[in-house]
């Protein structure tokens, strides 16, 4: 079947797993939320009759803050990072900027809102030049760390993208899963906690707590930015299990949990790219995310004899900058990446 570019704006890595598969092509970690999130969820389902409350709403917003230290009223609670970049039009922008290779989900809600937007697309080793960004740009858009690079972009760069008149957005839909791997510190590179009002950052939930079927994720910005993304939106726009998933997950404890779990995969992420250097592929590195991009030859057969094999990965043609010959594999544990390996040995010329 033909694909239009919507499609290939929508794809996502759900749709290349097939029920016993083995899963690179998916970046959520485990099958589901941990037994006490679950707890928590559960204890919330005989209270359904009542709609999700003010109170409930301010309460989940105040421990995010605590989480970041911002005010409550610099939160925006969201139904994942995905609902956050369906609100970006409401701010109509007049150009909107996406840098590139990244997730397409910002460019697919703008543009089908009628933003006009452009593409910066980054190079390999994909490094964010703000002077590629066009002046008249007054919304940037940027993943930190990018999917499906893995690259991690400096703060500073990051802020170097801020102008007079502009918001800068930056996904940090898998922030969450950094960290530092000289001082071990957690988060690197994020602005998520500078208060900035022409800095808007979205956040997920989805990936580290595996959650992607509750819909979780919340927004940092300037009070007045957060009130333009919340005009227009349905009233109750979150279910109560869903307030208190972003409540639970962002108390010190889920995040000291969080941060942990991030030091578990920069510690695989070492061994995958160590066992992966043996496969006839080219590794785009240095990689932060839970997740490499990777470069053969003959990518879509590649992709297609690796599945006959019984193994998924993320095709990376429908990133912006990338071609067939560009994969993405989910960081994973030593035994599945020597499957991986071997069978990269044997699919590959
Ligand atoms: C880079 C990036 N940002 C945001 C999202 C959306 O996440 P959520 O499930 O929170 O909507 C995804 C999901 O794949 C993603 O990869």
């Amino acid at each position: 079947m033909h694909e239009t570019e919507r499609d290939l704006l929508r794809h996502h890595g759900d749709v290349e797993v097939a029920p016993g598969m083995l899963d690179f092509a998916v970046n959520v970690r485990g099958e589901g939320p941990p037994a006490w999130l679950r707890e928590r969820l559960a204890a919330k389902l005989a209270g359904l009759g009542r709609y999700p409350s003010e109170a409930e709403d301010l309460a989940a917003r105040r421990v995010v803050a605590a989480r970041h230290g911002r005010d409550p009223d610099e939160v925006l609670l969201l139904a994942g990072g995905a609902e956050g970049f369906s609100l970006l039009p409401r701010l109509q922008p007049r150009l909107a900027a996406l840098v590139h290779p990244s997730f397409t989900e910002p460019e697919l809600a703008l543009r089908e809102a009628g933003v006009d937007v452009q593409r910066v697309i980054l190079d390999a080793p994909y490094r964010l030049d703000p002077a590629l960004v066009p002046d008249a740009a007054d919304m940037v858009v940027l993943g930190n760390p990018t999917n499906p690079t893995s690259v991690l972009h400096p703060a500073e760069h990051v802020l170097a993208l801020r102008r007079q008149g502009r918001l800068v957005v930056v996904d940090e839909a898998f922030a969450d899963a950094t960290v530092d791997e000289v001082t071990g510190v957690a988060e690197p590179q994020s602005v998520a906690d500078l208060s900035l009002p022409d800095v808007l950052v979205l956040r997920s939930l989805t990936k580290t707590w595996a959650l992607a079927g509750l819909r979780c994720g919340y927004a940092l910005g300037g009070p007045e930015v957060l009130e333009r993304l919340k005009q227009g939106r349905a009233h109750w726009p979150l279910s109560s299990l869903q307030v208190e998933a972003i409540a639970a997950c962002s108390e010190p404890d889920a995040v000291a949990q969080s941060h942990a779990q991030a030091r578990a995969i920069a510690a695989e992420r070492v061994v995958m790219a160590g066992l992966l250097a043996e496969a006839p592929v080219r590794i785009a590195l240095p990689a932060f995310g839970p997740f490499l991009l990777l470069e053969v030859r003959d990518g879509e057969l590649v992709r297609k004899r690796l599945r006959e094999r019984g193994i998924a990965v993320r095709r990376g043609d429908t990133f912006p900058g990338l071609s067939t010959d560009h994969l993405r594999v989910a960081v994973r544990t030593r035994d599945d990446v020597v499957r991986l390996v071997d069978a990269l040995r044997q699919v590959c010329r």
